[in-house]
């Protein structure tokens, strides 16, 4: 049933919408992130709704658009340690709390996306 999904009950397209934004703001805010990050986030925003729209469970934008996402393989020309990971995570952490996202769907996000970032990671953090 397609109106019964996490991305529905995260309140669709709109909420989605506002969330990344606001996540891609703490990441330019983020020193240890920025420097990975184009310095223009308009394209990165767009692909990562596409992405997420499709990650829970609403319609397969990034894929009819971008084809497989191979998440790790695009990450590949990042140096991603960690640190990255754990920076990313609580980007978006802050993202959910400060949009008042409901408390159930948040902790859902929270634990699929700390295992997709998680396996990002493909450089081990320097000593
Ligand atoms: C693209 C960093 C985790 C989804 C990118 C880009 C960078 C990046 C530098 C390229 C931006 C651009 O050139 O436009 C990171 C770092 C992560 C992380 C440091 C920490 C672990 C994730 C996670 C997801 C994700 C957890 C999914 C839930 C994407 C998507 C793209 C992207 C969909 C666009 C791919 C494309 O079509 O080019 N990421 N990322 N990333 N990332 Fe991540």
């Amino acid at each position: 049933d397609p109106s019964n999904t996490p991305y529905e009950a995260l309140g669709g397209e709109e909420v989605l919408s506002k969330l990344i934004d606001t996540f891609y703001s703490h990441v330019s805010n983020h020193t240890l992130l920025s420097d990975l990050f184009p310095k223009d986030l308009t394209e990165t925003a767009y692909k990562q709704k596409q992405f997420m729209t499709q990650f829970l469970g609403g319609p397969s934008l990034y894929t009819e658009e971008f084809g497989h996402p191979m998440l790790r393989a695009r990450h590949l020309p990042f140096p991603i340690t960690e640190k990255h990971a754990d920076a990313w995570l609580d980007c978006m952490q802050k993202a959910l709390d400060e949009m008042e996202v409901d408390q159930i769907v948040r902790n859902y996000m929270m634990e699929r996306l700390t295992l997709t970032a998680h396996h990002m990671v493909n450089q081990p953090t320097a000593p």
